[in-house]
């Protein structure tokens, strides 16, 4: 059986690709580039300057590297500013439910997040609580979908890849999840996460008993 469940945190646990969007946005406006939500879908799941590279090539904008750190930090600040506000109201549907759940059941539970910010938004929300381990932005070299934030985690949990389920809803988080053995559970729709194992609309269709019928692959 699966002993250790590692979560995405934007998009599976919170919605905060709307502050993300906002911040994006505003500094899209300052540089004159045309930046809708549908182009924020790209950004999920990507790295903070990975996120900015997206930006200014829509635009066919280029900077130096001083100058790209000053736009980042910029956006960053802005985002900040959205997500010291948040609130367990943000947490999203069947969440709460279902990390009560494995915590109940022993199963243990770690944060797999590109964020650097993660720390702050699950303080902000109470979500800390549940976590046995935490990996963020902080503490990788490689973005997803390279396996590192994954393989991380399931080290931290003192558990083999091969013994996790992953929550995502980045197809790179999906490919990362995959590259590093593990079981990927989608929250999204099946034609953008063609990589996970299984895909959910929320996590108010996943509940634990589902988990743990899971058969081990
Ligand atoms: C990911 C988000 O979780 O974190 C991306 O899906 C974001 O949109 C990335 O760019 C990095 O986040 P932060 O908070 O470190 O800028
Ligand atoms: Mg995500």
């Amino acid at each position: 059986m699966y002993q250790g469940a590692i979560f995405d945190l934007d998009g599976v646990l919170v919605d905060t690709a709307k502050y993300h969007f906002l911040a994006w946005q505003a500094l899209a406006q300052k540089l004159g580039i045309h930046f809708t939500e549908r182009d924020n879908e790209r950004l999920k799941g990507v790295s903070r300057m990975a996120s900015l590279d997206v930006l200014l090539s829509l635009g066919d904008q280029q900077y130096d590297t001083a100058t790209k750190e000053k736009f980042a930090q910029e956006k960053n600040d802005l985002y900040v500013s959205y997500i010291e506000k948040m609130d367990a109201t943000e947490i999203l549907p069947g969440v709460t439910a279902l990390l009560t759940h494995l915590q109940q059941e022993k199963i243990k539970i770690c944060l797999g997040s590109a964020s650097k910010n993660a720390p702050l938004i699950l303080k902000r929300t109470g979500l800390d609580q549940y976590f046995d381990a935490i990996v963020d932005g902080n503490d990788v070299q490689k973005a997803k979908p390279d396996p590192e934030v994954f393989l991380k985690g399931a080290e931290k949990l003192g558990l083999a890849p091969t013994f996790c389920v992953v929550f995502e809803d980045a197809l790179a988080g999906c490919e990362a999840g995959k590259a590093g053995g593990m079981y990927v559970v989608g929250v999204g729709t099946k034609e953008n996460l063609p990589l996970a194992d299984e895909v959910h609309a929320n996590l108010v269709d996943f509940t634990g008993d589902h988990l743990f019928q899971l058969k081990k692959l």
